[in-house]
């Protein structure tokens, strides 16, 4: 479930699950059950044969799905997803520009290459022709950001003197995006895509309204808007299943991943029926996309989030986790900012709270190597490598979140006595 064990048989609580893959446990009984029955049966046909899994798959998945998000996709890797939803956005659209955000990361397919946002995956061949990014409204380290922006039970701790329901730092940086969109593009637009919380880039929650007042932008011009839900899916922010709905917004394309197989290899796009219609003018065929076995996986991987209520799970405990980090924050000040919603918590460490600068990644490696030899496995990320992400099991529980709180604060503590400046 939330522990790996290590040669000699020491455990560790797995806060990273695998790069947020390992949605519902490691071996969840029920889901290695529903492996194992399917493996005895069939493991493979291509889906141009009938077989029962894709059919109760796709029925499932799209039956949680709002609006007329009725037609689902499979493939196997979530830059798969990404590259079909882009070329479906350009079919259905006839036009190229797409727009994603800076820092965040869709991939690293040669056509995902063009959206990710992080130079470290950037080869330095020629890739991503009529790929635009636009300024990360990132309201901690970017220009601008208040004291309520984000969707949080944790705020920065930059002050603002926005009265209720408005938002200066989202008003700039849309203005931001308007700029890119007059400057970069050619006016008519295939798409957008952006995560409803970044995750390679480090947790970063945008300012509330700002991804609503986006998707209006790019529809005034034609284009669609792509919710990359790789790892903000199924749960996993708590308050509502799909990340895009914490923003009260409606995409025209969901793009799923990861935690969707638990760490089977598959991933899903869904989509409505009039772009699935306009991606009929070629053949599309992928021999794995869609197998028994990862849709028998698939199935009950979505049966396990309901029965044993982990979206409540990542509500209740996410949110004790913030409050208790933020803590931490207010008592250290080399933890710079505390964020996140129910289980997709990221934690930035800086030099200090005055200069922001990140903190140096021997003193990260010191923090985090600490916290392994104490029995807690954090992630890494965002921009700089200097954001602890947070992304387990959704089954942890409580007393593994005061655990992890505990062994945290140890290797702060000994951080302090190791370093000065
Ligand atoms: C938000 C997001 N989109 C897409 C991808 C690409 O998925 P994959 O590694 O399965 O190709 C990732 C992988 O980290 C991701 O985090
Ligand atoms: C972050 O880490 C990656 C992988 O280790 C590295 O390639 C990259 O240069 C680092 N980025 C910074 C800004 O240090």
């Amino acid at each position: 479930m939330q522990w790996l064990f290590d040669h000699t048989g020491k455990r560790y609580l797995d806060l990273f699950a695998g790069i947020v893959t390992v949605s519902v446990g490691h071996c969840h009984p029920k889901v290695t059950e529903a492996a194992k029955k399917q493996m005895e049966r069939l493991w493979h046909t291509t889906n141009i044969y009938l077989h029962s899994p894709i059919h109760k798959y796709a029925e499932k998945l799209t039956s949680i799905m709002p609006g007329k998000l009725k037609v689902a996709f499979l493939t196997n890797s979530g830059s798969e997803a990404n590259d079909l939803a882009m070329l479906m956005a350009r079919l259905h659209t006839g036009n190229f520009d797409i727009i994603s955000l800076r820092s965040g990361y869709h991939g690293a397919s040669p056509y995902t290459l063009g959206i990710t946002s992080h130079s470290s995956y950037k080869p330095g061949l020629a890739n991503g022709f009529g790929c635009h990014t636009t300024m990360c409204p990132d309201v901690f380290r970017g220009i601008w950001g208040g004291s309520h922006c984000r969707d949080s039970p944790v705020q920065t701790m930059r002050t603002c003197s926005c009265s209720p329901g408005s938002c200066n730092a989202k008003d700039r940086y849309i203005e931001q995006l308007k700029d890119t969109l007059d400057t970069s593009t050619t006016r008519k637009l295939a798409a957008f895509i952006a995560e409803p919380i970044m995750g390679v880039g480090g947790a970063i929650q945008y300012p509330k309204n700002f991804l609503k007042e986006a998707y209006e932008l790019i529809r005034e011009r034609g284009g669609l808007c792509i919710a990359d839900e790789v790892q903000t899916g199924f749960g996993r922010t708590g308050s509502h299943y799909w990340g895009f709905q914490t923003h009260d917004v409606m995409p025209d394309i969901v793009t799923m991943a990861k935690g969707i197989g638990n760490g089977f290899p598959m991933a899903a796009i869904v989509t409505t029926e009039e772009i699935a219609d306009s991606f009929s003018k070629a053949l599309y065929f992928n021999t794995f996309g869609g197998n028994p076995m990862a849709c028998s996986v698939g199935s009950a991987v979505l049966d396990v989030i309901e029965e044993d209520g982990l979206q409540n799970n990542c509500a209740l405990v996410g949110t004790h986790l913030l409050l208790e980090l933020a803590k931490l924050r207010d008592k250290y000040e080399i933890v710079g900012d505390v964020r996140g919603k129910g289980l997709m918590i990221g934690v930035e460490m800086v030099k200090d709270k005055k200069t922001l600068q990140p903190l140096p990644a021997d003193e990260m490696g010191l923090i985090w190597e600490e916290c392994k030899d104490n029995g807690v496995l954090f992630g890494k990320g965002g921009l700089y490598n200097n954001t602890f992400r947070i992304k387990p099991p959704m089954c942890i529980t409580k007393e593994d979140a005061d655990f992890a709180i505990a062994v945290f604060e140890d290797a702060l503590i000994k951080h302090k006595a190791t370093i000065s400046r």
